[in-house]
Formats: structure tokens, sequence, C-alpha cells
């Protein structure tokens, strides 16, 4: 070595008295950086890189303001291209250990995306967006608990509890209100826990009292219990934890009684309550040609709206169609498709001749303020029926809502409800060549313009249209790999190149990347556990409670958890009412 390098070595030594800052969580300082890119902390040498794991989060104490943010990189450095190319003997310990933090060191990357109140535990004074960066030298530390509380908010009301930061135990929450004003997404690859997600999404809506929810149940997870493949268990649904909260409706009765579900309505649609517009959303899954599919709409204008599908399946054969086709100038051959596919539909028990007036029942319930969870039976596995279904009632919805809206704009009667629309496989109603004939296209080009906003669980996000994506208001995304769905996920967002890295190594199983409007800042959190008997108790008593009834986890609380527990005074008062009756 030479004596030059040895110089450098020692001056170095002499500038690490940073190693003796003893503040819990240190990590090192600031050495670059800029706002669009993020700033570069040089790690301690008493911090070692692995220690360190993209997407945690760290605070930087400026000269003025103390920031908080991400940690979207972690990489090696060195002060001296030397190290690489020098016969050193990096095997020794002493040798290494010596150049470790000097002449080679660690860097983390991290994104300051809010300047936290001047005054600590000042609650008053919200995070607000970081618009600077902190000056170098400044000190970076791991964000403690309290910094995490002060950023999302402490567990209550109006803030949902949804998982736990990264390597931390405490209790990262979501904003209730800004989460139902806007619509929501749940991506993520098969079996990344995007339904458990959704499930306490739907348990944070339902305790917000903000909005009522309508799930189009594809897959019978939500209502009368669920699933866990991986645990080999069945977990509850939303009726089971909140049985006066909500209703459950049925496509299929059977399957439903044999799950052990008690629907409070069976779901039955008139032929005659499938519209054009209807089959136009069908082209891809009835495998129909653009003309056969807008032929439905010379079939309405021929017999009329409401009795075009039954007149049409009641002609007795091809012939009957080719003459029909003639006579209503259509392309035989496409009407001839058009019947044969129709023909298809037969097979679902729930569509009737007469009207089911399934939507204005569903209507009554939202009413009521109920939550309404559809449970779809064996027809979830045929997308035709889950299409065909969740467009038609959505629409009928919607148009309530419309009118009602504009009725209480006039004057006249009260707003609705805001109602939170929830279908799966989203991209088969929101793909770029779909998405502006659905009415689940209109609803979220429209906001929440009626009151009506979607919540979308879709594995495929980068094939649903780019304008509706950017509707979407808060995101939450599990594990996804490939790379045009991440990049879908990540659009318009900013900082978007830096969470590309922290997306793409997110667990393959409970762990979501979070952004939007319903947080400060974008965050990586373990999902809460969902699915064993204190994950219920915690859920149904909701925050208020757990903490007025302070006998957190006891069994009593457990088995009754939507009877209040009396207090003292309460007490008191029914035992000298008591006396009195006697
Ligand atoms: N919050 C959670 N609590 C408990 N288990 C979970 C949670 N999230 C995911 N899991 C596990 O991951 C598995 C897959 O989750 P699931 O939500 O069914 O995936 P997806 O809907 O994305 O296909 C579940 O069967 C469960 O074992
Ligand atoms: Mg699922």
């Amino acid at each position: 070595m030479t004596d030059e390098s040895s110089d450098g070595l020692s001056a170095h030594n002499s500038t690490s008295g940073l190693n003796n800052n003893d503040a819990q969580g240190f990590l090192g300082v600031v050495v670059e950086g800029s706002l669009t890119q993020g700033v570069e902390v040089r790690l301690d040498p008493g911090t070692s890189v692995e220690n360190v794991k993209v997407g945690t989060f760290v605070t930087i104490q400026g000269s003025q303001y103390r920031f908080f943010g991400v940690a979207t990189d972690i990489a090696l450095g060195n002060s001296d291209q030397r190290l690489k190319h020098l016969p050193l003997d990096l095997g020794d310990p002493f040798i290494s250990q010596a150049l470790l933090g000097t002449v080679a060191y660690g860097t983390v990357s991290v994104l300051p995306n809010l300047v936290m109140p001047l005054v600590r535990g000042d609650d008053e004074a919200a995070p607000s967006a970081a618009k600077t960066i902190p000056p170098q030298f400044s000190l970076a530390y791991s964000a403690s608990e309290a910094d995490v509380a002060t950023v999302f908010g402490q567990e209550d009301d109006r803030h949902f509890w949804i998982g736990s930061p990264l390597d931390m135990e405490s209790k990262l929450c979501i904003n209730l209100d800004e989460l139902v004003k806007r619509s929501i997404g749940v991506f993520g690859k098969s079996g990344t826990g995007k339904t458990f997600l959704t499930r306490l999404l739907l348990v944070g809506i339902l305790q917000s009292g903000q909005a009522s929810s309508l799930i189009f149940d594809m897959h019978n997870e939500y209502g009368h219990g669920g699933r866990d493949s991986d645990r080999g268990i069945m977990v509850k649904g939303l009726k089971q934890l909140f049985p006066s909260q909500v209703s459950t409706f049925t496509l299929d009765e059977d399957s439903s009684r044999r799950r052990g579900s008690t629907p409070d309505e069976v779901v039955r649609i008139g032929y005659g309550e499938i519209e054009p517009e209807d089959i136009e959303l069908l082209r891809e899954t009835l495998n129909l040609s653009d003309v056969a599919a807008s032929s439905a709409f010379n079939l309405e204008q021929k017999f009329g709206p409401g009795k075009w599908m039954e007149a049409f399946l009641d002609l007795e054969d091809r012939a009957a169609v080719f003459d029909l086709a003639a006579e209503i100038q259509v392309q035989p051959n496409a009407l001839g498709s058009l019947y044969n596919r129709l023909t298809r539909l037969r097979r679902f028990g729930f569509l009737v001749k007469e009207s089911g007036r399934a939507a204005a029942r569903i209507i009554e319930h939202l009413e009521r303020g109920k939550h309404v969870v559809l449970e779809f039976g064996r027809y979830g596995d045929d997308l035709t029926a889950y299409i065909l279904v969740s467009n038609l009632l959505s629409r009928r919805i919607h148009d309530a809502y419309v009118r009602q809206k504009e009725e209480a704009e006039g004057g006249a009667g009260k707003e609705p409800r805001p109602l939170v629309l929830v279908i799966e496989e989203a991209h088969k109603f929101l793909s770029p060549s779909v998405a502006p004939q659905t009415i689940f296209g209109t609803i979220a080009r429209e906001l929440r313009k009626y009151n009506v906003t979607l919540m979308v669980i879709d594995q495929r996000p980068s094939v649903i249209s780019s304008e509706v994506m950017s509707q979407v208001g808060t995101r939450l995304t599990c594990a996804l790999d490939d790379e045009r769905d991440i990049e879908a996920v990540l659009a318009g967002t900013s900082g978007s190149r830096q969470l590309r890295g922290v997306l793409a190594r997110l667990e393959p199983k409970q762990q979501a990347l979070i952004f939007g409007h319903a947080l400060p800042m974008p965050v990586v959190v373990h999902t809460r556990e969902y699915g064993s008997a204190e994950s219920y108790t915690l859920l149904t008593r909701g925050p208020m409670r757990e903490s007025a009834a302070g006998n957190d986890g006891s069994p009593d609380a457990a088995e009754t958890p939507e009877t209040p527990t009396e207090t003292p005074e309460q007490r008191l008062e029914r035992e000298v009412a008591e006396l009195f009756q006697q």
C-alpha cells in the first residue's frame, strides 16, 4: 500500500466521529442527491448494508426540517478505484475491517417524501410534501414507531390499521375518508393476498360508515367464508363477522346452502332485462364478431326493448334466423352466430322469463345502510355470467343513483349514500376496447360525481385502460412480475422509477406496496393477519372499543364482539333501576 492511500485512510478515520453517534437507528450521512432522484446516504461503518432493506422508512435531520422518506435502493461504493485492482489480502479480517466504512462503504438511496412537523409530538401540524432536500452531511436514521404514527395517523374511527411497515411492529393506518373518495385498485399475481387485503379494506369501509359496498363475489369468498388454501382452513366472511350490517344475495341458492350460507335474497334476472350493450361486452367471452354483437341493436329495434332477447331465442331454427336476417337487413351468418352463442345463456338457472327486480332489491338493502355481497355460486367460474350480471346490475343501480343525486341537487330528497362497487377480473370490464362502453368505465371516469366509485381487483393491471387507471385514487399492489403490469400500476405516480425497485422485491405473499389518496406517501406493508380468532376479535371490535374495553383479548369479548361492555356507571344505573322496579 502506498503512503498516499494510508493517509487517506487515517483522514477518513478521523472524520468518522459519527461512529460515536449512539442515537437509536443511526444510519449514516447524506452525501449527495436531488429532489427528483432522492438523496444518497453513506452508511455509517457501524451499520451493515445487510441491515437496511428497500422499502423501510428513514428520517433525515436537515438543518431546518426533519424529512421522512423511504429507502429505494442500496448499493456498495468505494472512494478509491484502486481497491478493485490492488492485490490486497481482503480475506484478512483486519484489512477488510480497516477498509470497511472508510474506502469501501454502503449507500442507501432515500426518497425524502415528507417534511415532518418541527415540534415532535405536535399532532396538530401534519407532515407536508417535501419540496426541498436535506443538505449534505445531514444525519439519517431508521424511522421510529412514533414517526410512523405521526405520518400515517393513529388507529381510530377514521384510520384503519391495514398492516405494519417493513421490519416494524407498529400499526400502519390508511385514511378511510380519503380511501372511499376515489376508486380503489387491488393488484397482484394470483396467490399474493389480494382477496385477503380486499376483505380488510371492506371491513375498514364498513367501519368507517362513510359508504356502502356491493361486492360481486365471483368465487364466494366475501360473504359466508372463504378458503385459505395455503393454511388449509376456512376463513370467515363479512356476513359472519358483521351479521347485522351485511346482506347476502345469491345467484345459486343450492351452492350457498351447501356452503352453509343462508342468503337473504335469491337473485333472478329476466331475459327482458338484458340490453344490447350487455351483449357488446360479452363479445370476447362469447367469441362474437363486432357485426354479430352489434346486430343485437337491430333486434332491439325490431322487437322492442325488453322483448328482443326472448323473441330472438324463441325462433325455431336456423332458417327462421336467416329469414329474420333478411328482414332486418343484417348479415345472415352474423345473426346465426349470435343466435348460437346466446342460446348458451339458457343454461344459466338465474335467467328467467319475468323480471327479477334484483337491482331494485339490492338498492333497498343499500338504502338501509347494508353492505351487499352477491355470491355467484357455481356461475362464478363462468366469465360470461360474471360479466353479464355485474354489468347489468351495476348499470341499473348507477341509473338509480344518478336519478337520486340529481333529485337531491334539485332540492327533492336526500343524496344517495356513497357506494363502492367491488369487481374481480376488472380488466375484462375495463380494457381499452370495452371500457368506453361499459358502466364501469363510465363510473371510473365520473370520479364520484354520482356517489358511486369502484374497487377493482385484478392480476393484469396492464390490460386495464390507462385512462381508467389514472382515476384510481388509492392503489394497493401485491407482488407482480410482469414488467408491463408493474409499469401500469406505477404510471402517473411521482417517484415511480424508484418505486419500481421496491415493487419488484415484494415478498410473494401478504405484502403490498400501497400509495395514493389514502396515504401521505407510498409504503410497503406486511398485511395485517386475517383468519385467526384473534384477528376476528380485533376486527369486529374496531379501534375505539378496543381501547375503551381495556381488556384486550379477553375470551368473553371475543365471543360477543358486537355487545358493548357495561361501564361501572351503567351498571350502577341498571342496578338502581332494578331496585325500583321490585
Ligand atoms: N392478510 C393475510 N392474513 C393471512 N394470510 C394471508 C394474508 N394475505 C395472504 N395470506 C395467505 O396467502 C394466500 C393467498 O392469498 P389470496 O388473498 O387468496 O391471494 P389472491 O387473491 O391474490 O390470489 C392465502 O390463502 C393466505 O394463506
Ligand atoms: Mg383471490
